[in-house]
């Protein structure tokens, strides 16, 4: 495992026996259609409240700023350090991108150390809500801000007449922790008409795991890590757990009353459309939550549980105090081991893997495969395949047993990790090697 960590440049897998150098790097691509720049920098950031972050922001704001493109796009991304000491990577969450433009600092490129550049370019083939984040020291460099959305529409566009990306965040500020859409930590109200559709795309950037809710209107949860839903019912008045680094994309139609976004452990902060832009709406007590396991329409999927697995890998989660660092220290242990000690799961291009996640820890494990999307199979011994629900990240709550498949289709060597950036670092961390 230790390895990993020894490649300097880019394309660090290249030891990899039958992997070629196209392979890590995609095909030649031609003339960018879009292209971006983000620059990284310190920069003092105010939330509503008037509470102060000493953020590191790309291009001056938080989130950075929305790069929206198109199904099928060629895009080139120059991302520019003016941070005065910190290297930054970033890394393109839930885009299953060529392994050399993962953005992963130390396993597929060097981070852009201060005053350098790095250029990414790849074609987009997926739709819907991703986002994108620091990768070096992601539990510091996220935490103060490094992050936006990214939003690829269809070729033929479905968009709602409001479609608003919301990137929700547990700052540290001047005045202790606190919960923000964006920079709102406190409620932010904004006037829409009647009869306008919206669709809200809910990016959950901070490390824990957040319970929102959608008041007010009657929605649909029509995406989930930015891949569509199934035949999504109607709900109304329902909690909605989303875990770190998830994605939901809900949409209702603006009733003549206020809508509101709320965060339940938060209440004070959140989003509030009504026609006037003015109103309130109050929290309800006891809100059920969507068990988004059992939520889509059921349809048929390339395979389920019963499925012949090429490879099947289980992981233990659990955390305390072990030997970690060179010390006895507090860690967060895959199988009884921390990286870069846990071994990495091996696969051969074609396989299809099998993921089992338990958690017999006390907190939520927000468990990302980078480069890959898979299928949940199972929630707790119940086949959950039909819903389906396609993720890049699922979080395993304490006492979970989740099951989890893929199609080895994109080789490299991908990081496979806790994204609870504070459990990365206390050694949370496996990664996904093609033979
Ligand atoms: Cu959001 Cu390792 O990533
Ligand atoms: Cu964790």
């Amino acid at each position: 495992g230790a390895a990993v960590h020894d490649h300097g440049g880019q394309g660090g897998a290249g030891g990899a026996g039958s992997v070629s150098v196209t392979d890590l790097t995609g095909p030649a691509l031609g003339a960018p259609d879009k292209r971006f720049e983000l620059v990284a920098d310190e920069k003092k950031i105010k939330l509503a409240s008037g509470a102060e972050v000493d953020a590191w922001a790309f291009n001056g704001q938080i989130p950075g700023p929305e790069l929206r493109m198109t199904q099928g796009d060629v895009v080139e991304i120059t991302v520019v350090n003016k941070l005065d000491h910190d290297p930054v990577a970033v890394h393109w969450h839930g885009l299953d991108v060529p392994n050399a433009m993962d953005g992963v600092a130390g396993v597929t490129q060097d981070a852009v150390a201060p005053g350098g550049k790095f250029v990414y370019k790849f074609r987009v083939d997926e739709v819907g809500t991703r986002w994108y984040h620091s990768h070096q020291a992601a539990s510091e460099q996220v935490a103060r801000g490094l992050f936006g959305p990214m939003v690829i529409e269809p070729r033929t566009p479905v968009t709602a007449a409001q479609d608003v990306s919301v990137v929700l965040q547990d700052w540290a500020t001047d005045r202790g922790k606190v919960t923000a859409f964006g920079t709102a930590d406190q409620l932010d109200r904004r006037a829409l008409p009647a009869g306008t559709q919206v669709r809200l795309r809910l990016v959950n950037a901070a490390n824990t795991t957040h319970d929102l809710a959608v008041l007010g209107a009657p929605f649909r949860i029509v995406a989930l890590d930015g891949t569509d839903l199934h035949g999504p019912t109607e709900l109304r008045d329902r909690k909605l757990v989303v875990g770190s680094a998830s994605r939901v994309d809900v949409e209702f139609t603006m009733p003549a009353g206020p809508v509101r976004l709320a965060d339940l452990g938060d209440p004070g902060s959140g989003l509030l459309f009504s026609p006037d832009g003015q109103g309130d709406l109050k929290i309800p007590d006891g809100l059920d939550a969507v068990d988004v396991y059992s939520y889509g329409t059921p349809t048929s999927t390339p395979f389920g549980p019963d499925s012949h697995f090429d490879r099947t890998y289980k992981m233990v989660f659990d955390g305390g105090l072990g030997f970690y660092n060179g010390g006895f220290a507090l860690r967060q242990a895959i199988n009884g081991a921390v990286f870069p000690d846990v071994p990495m799961q091996m696969v051969t291009e074609g396989d299809l893997v099998r993921l089992k996640f338990i958690n017999r820890g006390e907190e939520d494990h927000p468990m990302h495969i980078h480069g890959h999307h898979f299928l949940v199979l199972s929630h707790n011994g119940k086949d959950v395949s039909g819903s389906p629900l396609w993720l890049d990240t699922v979080v395993v709550r304490p006492g979970d047993i989740v099951e989890v498949g893929l199609r080895a289709d994109n080789p490299g060597v991908w990081m496979d990790h806790c994204h609870n950036f504070d459990h990365t670092k206390l050694g949370m961390v496996m990664h996904l090697a093609y033979a």
